[in-house]
């Protein structure tokens, strides 16, 4: 008789675990997402309604309809996004994040849905810079922790300027406190379009492919994710998106 309510409890017990396990970590169903909104037009605050908006949060919301997720967006730092997201702290990231090898050893990526590049943003008054060579002796402001810094960091004799995030960067140059901005294409697009003494060189140095992270372990999520994603893809939301966030 002991050992049959043993075996009961035992039993209860593991049960219990499943379904523990089937609800993510806080409990409420939804899955919490992180995004530095630091990074307009994929991902910012808006002023006026003091949401979190752009072009991934769109594409985000679209996968989360598509998979039958519930979000709730985490405006969180980018040291502490990658952090998280090696540690498990969130259940998914999307914010411009690039995939490449380093980060690939401690989160998992979707497949690619946008292609980016590093390109270089002066003021428009500067004469002497016309490309990377040309950065031996300059300060290059870049967002810590980003491919911008990784690209940066590897031009001989550039002072590298790390801010926590990019619109700091950019108002360091508009100050003429440092020489050039180093960011992803939509980004350094979006200043010049928007600040007249901003100038963007045209060469652009890089080509990355964009992911949305998830934790490692996380298999399920993540499949269910790309499985959303791909259909979206067929059907074109890239082009819907750049549409309506990106110049033309
Ligand atoms: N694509 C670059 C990288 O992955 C920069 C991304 C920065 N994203 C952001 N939301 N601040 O390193």
């Amino acid at each position: 008789m002991k050992r049959l309510l043993w075996l009961l409890l035992v039993g209860m017990v593991a049960v219990g675990l499943l379904l523990v396990g089937c609800v993510p970590s806080d409990g409420t169903g939804k899955i919490r997402v992180a995004t530095d909104a630091t990074w307009a037009p994929f991902e910012y605050v808006d002023d006026e309604t003091g949401e979190i908006v752009g072009f991934d949060i769109d594409l985000f919301d679209a996968i989360a309809e598509r998979a039958d997720l519930d979000v709730e967006y985490v405006n969180v730092d980018w040291d502490a996004l990658l952090a998280g997201m090696a540690q498990g702290t969130y259940d998914a990231a999307i914010s411009s994040i690039t995939i490449k090898p380093d980060r690939l050893e401690k989160m998992n990526f979707s497949h690619p849905y946008f292609t980016a590049g590093q390109i270089i943003v002066i003021l428009k008054s500067t004469t002497d810079i016309t490309g990377p060579e040309t950065l031996a002796g300059k300060s290059v402001g870049v967002q810590a922790g980003t491919t911008g810094d990784d690209l940066a960091t590897s031009i001989n004799g550039t002072d590298v300027k790390r801010y926590d995030d990019i619109p700091l960067a950019f108002a360091a140059l508009m100050a003429d406190q440092i020489d050039a901005v180093i960011c992803d294409t939509p980004v350094a697009y979006g200043y010049v379009d928007k600040y007249a003494v901003l100038l963007v060189l045209g060469e652009v140095l890089t080509t990355e492919e964009y992911g949305i992270a998830v934790p490692k372990g996380e298999e399920e999520l993540l499949e269910k994710i790309n499985t959303a994603l791909d259909e979206l893809l067929d059907e074109g939301i890239i082009e819907e998106l750049t549409t309506e966030w990106l110049r033309p």
